[in-house]
């Protein structure tokens, strides 16, 4: 099982930027940890940073057939990007979104999401692990939908 894991704008900053709000911890340790979390699952990951809406986009369109499901922190743009809540439909492809802080404690303009509607479930407010817990979420999502595509209906 493979799992894109989509980073958006700012994050490849992690562990410099506001580190209050978001914390120590850079991008690779985030990243080696989600790597041996999706081992020790079963899974493997392929992690990707841009602070471009159109590299993120085109990474999910490069998904199609290749992963089954994608963890993403959008960061900014989930607030704003109709774009990417349209690429993640279109490729229909099964997905976590992650914050590491609690967006809903935070400023009003991040209260909103354009992708949570259309997510599988949303993690946040953990810090980095936030990460890891949505991860697990969506490996057991995607390990009960192949379950039930294999059991006889009735
Ligand atoms: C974030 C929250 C967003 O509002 C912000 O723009 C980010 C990071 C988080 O992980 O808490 O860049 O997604």
């Amino acid at each position: 099982m493979k799992i894109l894991v989509l980073h958006g704008p700012n994050l490849n900053l992690l562990g410099l930027r506001e580190p209050t709000v978001y914390g120590a911890q850079s991008l690779d340790e985030i990243n080696a940890q989600l790597g041996a979390l999706a081992f020790e699952l079963g899974a493997a990951v392929e992690c990707l940073q841009s602070n471009h809406e159109g590299a993120l986009i085109d990474a999910l369109h490069a998904a199609r057939g290749v992963a089954q499901g994608v963890l993403i922190n959008p960061g900014g743009l989930t607030h704003s990007s109709v774009s990417l809540r349209d690429a993640l439909l279109a490729v229909n492809l099964p997905f976590v979104e992650v914050h590491l802080s609690n967006v809903y404690a935070r400023e009003p303009f991040r209260h909103t999401s354009l992708l949570r509607d259309v997510a599988v479930g949303v993690v946040l407010g953990f810090g980095a692990e936030s990460y890891g817990m949505g991860l697990r979420g969506l490996i057991s999502h995607l390990r009960r939908r192949v379950g039930d595509a294999a059991r006889p209906a009735g």
